[in-house]
């Protein structure tokens, strides 16, 4: 553990220079509650999600492991770009304000490409250092989040790794981080383990049977991609009123019609291409048009 803490709050976070972190911050944390306020869900999904950890951490805290086997992991998993990061650093926000009575909390990402891929015989230790020693710290000062993004890199299913493609290490490194959560679970109830996959087939099964609750993120539908939209497109012309096209309401509804199976990543890049779209338009937001955002998305449509 390193000293750095917030002026707000007593806990000390590790250094995010370690292996493996990518991000430690206390909580609540505003960033993270403007995250949680960008994502459009289906109808009552958010709310399910912070209900369904609340619970969880109470019960928790008071009913004994043998009888309730929680182990404080939710798993959030769906196509690349639906909102799985996003919404994962908001629950964490959220989590933190609704049981705010508990201690100061802190936040720790993980970030498994840096564990895996490493040398031979350095992703199981840097695996076992950061949840025996690192996360395991931080869990012992006060309640805490950990968001496990992309977990299918740290915890692939061994069963379909083969021996030769990878080598015994990252075997080990898989049982690493099994072990690694089930100690942090069991030791300190007052942790949240929030897990991320876009591809939920390669995570062994093992992870999943962890987790007390799984949550599959769709791509949004026509009313969902219409509010992404158009909230992208009220930032742009809010920035520059030239832009105020994009938020015709006509414009918006051939959009969103537009634009299915799109995911909420690349629609809000699509307001960025039709900024970019006419050459006469020379890349500047004060001349987009409601045609250039139908352009770019049609682009979109044919490219996949
Ligand atoms: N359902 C959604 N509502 C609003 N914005 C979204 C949604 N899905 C994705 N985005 C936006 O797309 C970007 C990528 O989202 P991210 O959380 O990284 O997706 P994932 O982790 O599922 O790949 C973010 O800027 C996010 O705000
Ligand atoms: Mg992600």
């Amino acid at each position: 553990m390193t000293s750095r803490t917030s002026s707000a709050s007593s806990r000390a976070l590790p250094d995010v220079a370690l292996p493996g972190v990518a991000d430690a911050r206390t909580l609540p944390d505003r960033q993270f509650a403007d995250a949680w306020a960008s994502i459009e869900f289906p109808e009552g999904v958010k709310e399910r999600l912070l209900r369904t950890v609340i619970a969880k951490f109470r019960l928790r805290r008071t009913v004994p492991f043998e009888t309730m086997p929680l182990h404080g992991v939710v798993l959030l998993t769906g196509v690349p770009g639906v909102g799985k990061t996003t919404v994962a650093r908001g629950l964490a926000d959220k989590t933190a304000r609704t049981l705010h009575g508990i201690g100061d909390w802190a936040f720790i990402e993980v970030d498994p490409h840096a564990l895996a891929g490493s040398a031979l015989g350095r992703s199981q230790r840097a695996v076992e250092q950061l949840f025996g020693q690192t996360l395991s710290e931080a869990a012992a000062d006060g309640p805490l989040v950990v968001l496990l993004d992309e977990v299918e890199t740290l915890a692939a299913d061994r069963s379909a790794l083969s021996m030769e493609a990878n080598p015994i290490d990252v075997h080990r490194a898989v049982d690493a981080a099994l072990v690694g959560i089930d100690r942090l679970a069991q030791q300190h109830p007052d942790v949240l383990v929030i897990a991320t996959s876009n591809f939920p087939g390669g995570i062994d099964p093992a992870l999943t049977s962890r987790a007390d609750a799984v949550f599959q993120i769709p791509l949004p539908d026509a009313v969902l991609r219409r509010r992404i939209l158009e909230s992208t497109a009220a930032a742009v012309a809010a920035a520059f009123p030239g832009a105020q096209s994009l938020c015709d309401p006509t414009v918006l509804d051939a959009a969103a019609q537009l634009s299915e199976g799109i995911d909420g990543r690349r629609l809000r890049k699509a307001v960025a291409s039709a900024c970019a779209w006419r050459p006469e338009a020379l890349g500047d937001p004060e001349n987009v048009t409601g045609e250039d955002l139908l352009a770019a998305l049609q682009a979109m449509r044919v490219e996949r």
